[in-house]
């Protein structure tokens, strides 16, 4: 069906009609493999730092006052449609939501196979050994992070970004296969966040601490219990 002309611009219709250049479609395996690769690369990554970020807004009352203000200084109607000029105008919500991602990044771990024989810090790694490159380590490291544990959007303004190493925070990996949806998923957690926090404050019980499984995607093992109330 989603094989013929019979329009639909989504993305499953469109690989489903997409050619290779000598014409031919894709095949069925072809589809099946790019979908379940966007389900988990583009869907699950979101939902899980989405999850963290409404955590960390939860727990933090202040931080999530300051970024319900940006969104109401965009002066927007209720429910009307975000353009990309409006989301331009929220930098504070991009530097919570990326410290949401360095506290748990969705992908913490990456798996590599060494090209050639390399050493590290005097270990030798011979070539066809695999690699585990840890970003949740990373975004952890006391040298780089002071206090890693504690939720500090400022940690990203423009000045403390500058300084930093670029690999210090690598949410969407590094080099010649870095996330490809990036972008998107900046503007996607904003257009979510202006939605959030125009109507609703989401707050946790006293005492209550989250328990996070952290492989293989992050994720709270009782479902995140907030509470939530109109704002
Ligand atoms: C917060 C959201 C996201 C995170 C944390 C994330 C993370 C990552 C990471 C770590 C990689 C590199 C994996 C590796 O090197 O082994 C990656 C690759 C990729 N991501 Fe994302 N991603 C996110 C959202 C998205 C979205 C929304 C899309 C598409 C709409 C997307 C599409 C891709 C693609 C196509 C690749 C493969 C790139 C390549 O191999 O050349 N991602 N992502």
């Amino acid at each position: 069906m989603r094989r013929g002309n019979h329009g639909g611009d989504d993305l499953f219709s469109q690989l489903c009609r997409a050619t290779h250049e000598d014409g031919a479609l894709l095949s069925e395996q072809d589809i099946i493999d790019h979908m379940s690769f966007l389900m988990m690369a583009a869907h699950d990554t979101l939902t899980s730092s989405l999850t963290s970020f409404i955590g960390e807004l939860a727990a933090n009352p202040h931080w999530q006052d300051r970024l319900r203000a940006e969104v109401l200084a965009l002066g927007l109607a209720l429910g009307a449609p975000s353009s990309f000029d409006d989301l331009e105008k929220m930098p504070l919500t991009e530097m919570a939501f990326k410290e949401a991602l360095r506290i748990k990044p969705p992908v913490p771990s990456m798996p590599r196979r060494a090209m050639r024989d390399f050493s590290f810090k005097g270990y030798a790694v011979p070539a066809g050994t695999a690699v585990g490159i840890n970003p949740l380590f990373t975004h952890h490291m006391k040298e780089i992070w002071p206090e890693p544990d504690r939720f500090d959007p400022l940690r990203f303004t423009e000045d403390a970004q500058r300084g930093r190493h670029r690999f210090a925070f690598v949410p969407f990996g590094g080099g010649a296969h870095m996330c490809l949806g990036l972008h998107f998923a900046y503007m996607q957690a904003k257009c979510f966040a202006r939605h959030f926090l125009e109507n609703i404050e989401v707050s946790l019980e006293p005492g209550y601490k989250p328990d996070w499984q952290m492989w293989p995607i992050p994720k709270p093992r009782d479902g995140l219990r907030v509470r939530v109330k109109a704002v």
